[in-house]
């Protein structure tokens, strides 16, 4: 390990006055025998993650990164929200310290973070049965309810989508909370296997927790219909299951907030007891400032304190504390009516954007291999379309087209530009029909 290497040399170095002998260098193979570490083994890349680092090494000037979903404007560049800078600008205006949030988070931020949820009228708001805890973004808020169904639901299995969010797996096993897979999409229609995934969901042990995406799916962009959904839940009732949504994208899959609330909704509306991750990286672009939350709609107050109270517990353990500056922006933000319709508008745009080079894409797939049907393309929602390409064809995307993107064939369209279009057309049609 790099940080002990140093110090062995370090604690045999001779006294100051005494005659210099030029030091002989250890050789890498003694500096890694002397480690007590030296049978660590390297990890593998992160499937997401280590796509931008090959794109960064990349030399290629039409390179093209489709890899992580992290939107993108028409010139491929980050977009920070004219909202965001707005809540930035008074909040400097107004002044405000860096003293430690409570563990639970910015209250502010907590309400808001509800509201954007359930919806600010809803009767389990009023009836004090709402948990929610401010946590570093999604990833965080999964890892405390991970965390949380590993400390008080020992031995309750996961059940998480096949395929899903690569993280999901991670999250959970590092927890040592047992996950298996339920089936979910069917590369025959390109679309959901609602079949299967019932069948799965109606097989697994009685009082398992289910893992959703809330909204367009990562990484198929296939959801289930409002039919579907309302029989998903049904299902969770009789067989008393606990459903665990990650909304990672509320607000990208339609460009509208309260209907990308639908299925957690739906749910807790049907009575019940619900496990929500938010995260507001993608909808209000606050990728790295860490902000989301993990609630619980429980079924009554007495447990909600309960929960909370445990919840707490788990997070001092983590951070101690949640990061204070992208709270702040959110609650201003959702808070401020002005500021809200801005977002609601921002969001619409980004989401517009998407929507139209899916379009622009499909026409092009289309016009260049009409053999295929490409309706997938557009059928899709959210930040992603999930192609179908085999691994084989990834790395001909990479290797001969400089399309950076995950080997489950998955492009983020965030990340794609109409003047991109026509390349990457060219590259998938090639990529399925000589490999
Ligand atoms: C499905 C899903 N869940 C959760 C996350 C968590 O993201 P973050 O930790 O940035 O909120 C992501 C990010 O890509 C995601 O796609």
């Amino acid at each position: 390990m790099r940080a002990l290497a140093p110090a062995a040399p370090r604690a045999s170095a001779p006294a100051a006055a005494a005659p210099r002998a030029p030091a002989a260098r250890p050789s890498v193979r003694t500096l890694a025998a002397a480690s007590r570490l030296s049978g660590v083994e390297m990890a593998p890349p992160d499937p997401i993650l280590g796509v931008s680092e090959a794109f960064k090494r990349s030399s290629d000037p039409n390179k093209l990164n489709l890899g992580v979903g992290a939107y993108r404007t028409e010139e491929l560049q980050p977009l920070v929200l004219d909202v965001v800078k707005k809540a930035e600008a008074k909040m400097l205006a107004a002044g405000y310290n860096k003293e430690y949030l409570p563990i639970e988070g910015l209250d502010s931020f907590r309400k808001a973070t509800v509201d954007l949820l359930l919806g600010a009228d809803h009767p389990a708001i009023k009836q004090d049965r709402v948990v929610c805890i401010q946590a570093l973004s999604g990833t965080g808020a999964l890892r405390v309810g991970a965390a949380f169904i590993g400390k008080f639901m020992p031995g309750t299995k996961v059940f998480i989508s096949n395929p899903t969010w690569g993280n999901h797996m991670n999250i959970f096993g590092d927890e040592r909370v047992e996950w298996a897979k339920y089936r979910y999409f069917d590369p025959e229609t390109v679309g959901l296997d609602f079949a299967g995934m019932t069948a799965d969901l109606e097989a697994a042990p009685d009082g398992s927790v289910v893992l959703l995406h809330g909204c367009a799916h990562n990484p198929t962009g296939v959801d289930p219909t409002p039919e579907q959904w309302k029989a998903i839940a049904e299902l969770c009732k009789r067989k008393g299951h606990l459903p665990f949504f990650d909304v990672a994208y509320q607000g990208f899959a339609t460009g509208d907030l309260d209907k990308d609330a639908f299925a957690p909704r739906l749910f807790v509306d049907s009575g019940l007891e619900v496990v929500v991750a938010q995260s507001y990286s993608k909808n209000l672009g606050l990728y790295g400032e860490r902000v989301g939350a993990l609630n619980l709609v429980l079924a009554d107050a007495e447990s909600a304190k309960r929960v909370l109270s445990q919840l707490k517990r788990i997070a001092r353990a983590l951070w101690s504390n949640p990061p204070t500056h992208g709270a702040r922006i959110a609650a201003e933000v959702v808070g401020d009516p002005a500021m809200f319709e801005e977002w609601k508008g921002e969001m619409a745009g980004m989401a517009g954007r998407i929507a139209k080079v899916r379009g622009e894409l499909r026409a092009a797939l289309e016009a260049r291999c009409p053999e295929k049907d490409w309706s997938f393309v557009t059928k899709q929602i959210g930040m992603f379309s999930y192609t179908g390409m085999s691994p084989k064809q990834v790395d001909n995307m990479t290797n001969k087209h400089a399309v950076f993107m995950t080997r489950d064939g998955r492009i983020s369209l965030a990340g794609l530009s109409s003047a991109k279009v026509a390349a990457l057309a060219d590259g998938i049609v090639d990529s399925v029909r000589n490999h």
